[in-house]
């Protein structure tokens, strides 16, 4: 069934979600252009499904209505960012906060503070300024950036969520924990690595 339930609202979403992205799309030509390198390996985008907001409205207890959707809960647009390296997350943290029209409304920095299943990604919410025919409409949009192999985990661990009779939860959390730990290390290798490679030229 086709989604209803944002109304107009779905204009807004999706202008916020293509606004953005032509942000990333220009500072990675601007980025090869200048540097000869791209901080930014892929970006996916979603707008959150009917079903999943209005469970999210009344999880929170809001009322389940179009106007909450846009302005209670601040996921409706989502993005994410995918990057190579550590230091890349950052890079992409700092271009977006240059951006004139994209205000911070909270951001959780779970790399330098990962959570205790060991998560790892930057995730900051922006009110963006989307003008429309002069207009300005204000949208929340949540992105999240992180590194391939922070993504490549948080993919497996948010699996095992919606899981149902997994033999023993226990042991999965931890050997997930130590994987996530794992990783940490070795993309703080790789980023050495290409450190030392970038020095010598
Ligand atoms: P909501 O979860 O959106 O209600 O808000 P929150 O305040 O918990 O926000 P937070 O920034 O912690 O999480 C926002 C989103 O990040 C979630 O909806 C997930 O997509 C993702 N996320 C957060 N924690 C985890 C985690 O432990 N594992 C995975 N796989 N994803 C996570
Ligand atoms: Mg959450």
């Amino acid at each position: 069934m086709k989604d209803t339930f944002y109304g107009e609202g779905r204009v807004l979403l999706e202008g916020a979600i293509s606004n953005i992205q032509a942000k990333l799309d220009i500072v990675q030509k601007y980025n090869i252009a200048h540097f000869g390198s791209n901080p930014i390996n892929y970006v996916i985008s979603r707008v959150k499904s009917e079903e999943s907001m209005k469970e999210k409205l009344a999880r929170k207890g809001f009322e389940v209505t179009k106007e909450n959707a846009l302005t209670k809960v601040y996921d409706a647009a989502g993005i994410r960012i995918i990057c190579s390296y550590i230091n890349d997350v950052y890079t992409v943290v700092d271009m977006l906060k240059k951006c004139k029209d994209l205000k911070v409304i909270n951001e959780k920095d779970y790399i330098k503070h990962p959570k205790e299943n060991g998560y790892r990604s930057y995730h900051i919410i922006f009110e963006l300024s989307l003008d429309i025919a002069g207009k300005i409409y204000p949208v929340y949009v949540e992105i999240q950036i992180r590194t391939i192999a922070m993504d490549f985990w948080s993919a497996l661990e948010h699996e095992i969520k919606y899981k149902k009779n997994i033999k023993n939860p226990e042991m999965i959390a931890k050997e997930l924990k130590n994987c996530a730990d794992q990783i940490a290390t070795t993309d703080l290798y790789m980023q050495t690595i290409r450190n030392m490679i970038n020095e010598e030229n």
